[in-house]
């Protein structure tokens, strides 16, 4: 695969359009079936359904899928412990050869995934490819860093004549794997490829919102050669999963990716209810600013801040949502994000020029309806948007308008609480260091981004933001767009921090423990 492809080169590429028109077409053939949950390599059916509908069109039936409960959680992770003698002994080289084969089949069948992504959970076909080509570029990356690390295993030296140590990284056991909905492939991918090559396994529940991307690639894994019972796959309820696994002494350690809260309530939860310390990582939410300062390219900085606060209707982790703009260019910035917000194109994602689909369920799009008309409340000017979309083919699915919003008095809670919506502050400053300390007013810290052609103002920035992935000038994306062995993906402080990217160098780390071995 050509290591360039990126969301621009997608876009670029106008080869993608047949293939991918054809795969959403061979994806309507298996919408509205009922799917099992894999225990052990077996499908399994729990007797109870849940439906997932469609946020393009709630008449659309993605499927349905099992309501596992606790018995069904207790029993996969029975599975996982079982199978973890064997994948841990495996020699790594194995494991890395299975990745890469799953790899090579996800590229294969790319189309289709991203066809089923669209469907899903209502991304448009280039950011539903970028996704898939992310989960492609995880795998690979972190086979060749296995590799390079000769899977972890390190000569050492002794004063003792006669010894021969070594360091050896081993894994842990069973882990619990709990996936989100907003990159239900790569974000799975991304903390499943960590537990997997480094010898763990798992039993993965996937949100309720995408148990078809889940199975999708649970297929792909039993195809590229994953043992039966290294990952059981686990639809159904999110509390029963909590209940079961989290304070189950079998479990060997915890990776979750969805919000601060439940991430906080899990990490409570396991740290005192498990025998002894066992590593939880936690990816959670954010609340991203950006700084624009007056040495700003405002045409680079508007682009930057419309895709990253408006890309999948803001329903990313890494979305932009504060944007401080230097006094002397705030008109001039806000007159070109009008105009390029404008300019979105919202409807079906199915299609070729839609920026912008539906939001990805009812609540949600509650939610948008109150936190504009709380920001009307609190004297907040609405300068674009603001509006649920219910008129025609809108009102068939869960719509609304990208929203921009100035004047929020400062303290206000929109200020402070991630939304996951398509809703942008914008305010000015006077000072960089006045920018820094509001952009640091958080509790989270995942990533953020400054707009300066000066170096000095972009060192300064770097130098003093707690944030975990920061950016200067990012046109494609303020603070959006972290690609695997690019930009390592860490959260700090609420947004997670164990201080190890994914999809970085040391994020393997996270599910290993060392060993040292004496041999006289
Ligand atoms: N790579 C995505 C982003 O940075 C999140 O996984 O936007």
């Amino acid at each position: 695969m050509d290591k360039k492809i990126t969301y621009v080169s997608i876009m670029a590429d106008e080869g993608i359009h047949p293939s991918y028109e054809k795969a959403l077409r061979e994806v309507e053939e298996i919408l509205g079936r009922e799917w099992p949950i894999y225990i052990n390599g077996k499908e399994e059916s729990v007797g109870h359904t849940f439906e997932k509908r469609s946020p393009i069109d709630t008449g659309i039936l993605i499927g349905r899928f099992q309501r596992g409960g606790g018995a069904e959680f207790g029993k996969a992770l029975d599975s996982a412990v079982t199978a973890f003698r064997e994948w841990s002994r495996e020699d790594w080289r194995n494991r890395v050869a299975v990745m890469r084969r799953l790899a090579d089949l996800i590229e294969r069948d790319r189309f289709r995934l991203a066809a089923i992504i669209t469907y899903e959970v209502g991304k448009n076909r280039y950011e539903a490819l970028a996704e898939v080509y992310e989960m492609i570029d995880v795998l690979r990356y972190n086979a060749d860093l296995m590799t390079k690390m000769n899977g972890y295993e390190e000569p050492m030296s002794s004063p003792v004549p006669g010894e021969e140590p070594r360091s050896v990284m081993k894994p842990y056991g069973a882990w619990a794997v709990i996936s989100p909905f907003n990159f239900p492939m790569a974000l799975a991918k991304g903390m499943l490829t960590g537990v997997l090559i480094t010898g763990n396994t798992a039993v993965w529940k996937p949100t309720s919102e995408a148990p078809l991307s889940a199975v999708s690639l649970y297929e792909l894994m039993v195809e590229a050669g994953v043992p039966d019972g290294v990952v059981n796959l686990v639809t159904g309820s999110g509390e029963a999963f909590e209940d079961s696994i989290v304070a189950n002494p079998k479990v060997a350690g915890i990776a979750f990716t969805g919000s601060r809260d439940v991430g906080m309530r899990l990490y409570r939860r396991f740290t005192q209810s498990q025998p002894w310390p066992k590593p939880i990582v936690l990816e959670m939410g954010s609340k991203n600013p950006v700084i624009i300062t007056s040495k700003a390219d405002l045409d680079k900085a508007a682009e930057g801040v419309m895709r990253a606060a408006f890309g999948f209707d803001g329903q990313k982790c890494s979305a932009a949502a504060r944007v401080y703009v230097q006094g002397e260019v705030y008109d001039e910035f806000l007159a070109k994000l009008l105009e390029r917000t404008r300019s979105i194109k919202i409807g079906d994602p199915r299609l070729r020029d839609t920026f912008m689909g539906p939001v990805i369920n009812k609540s949600a799009q509650e939610n948008y309806a109150k936190y504009v008309e709380d920001a009307a409340k609190a004297g907040a000017k609405i300068i674009h948007g603001g509006k649920v979309l219910r008129d025609g083919a809108f009102g068939k699915g869960y719509y609304v308008e990208p929203t921009i919003l100035v004047d929020v008095p400062r303290g206000n809670y929109l200020w402070y609480t991630e939304l996951f919506l398509p809703i942008v502050l914008v305010d000015r400053f006077s000072t960089l260091d006045e920018a820094i300390l509001r952009a640091n007013d958080t509790e989270y810290g995942l990533t953020a981004g400054i707009f300066s052609e000066d170096m000095n103002e972009v060192n300064y920035f770097f130098d003093d933001i707690e944030f975990g992935v920061v950016y200067a000038n990012r046109r494609g994306g303020a603070t959006t767009g972290a690609w695997p062995g690019a930009q390592p993906f860490t959260g700090w402080k609420a947004s997670g921090a164990t201080g190890r990217g994914v999809n970085g160098p040391y994020y393997l780390l996270n599910f290993m423990r060392e060993q040292a071995q004496t041999i006289v």
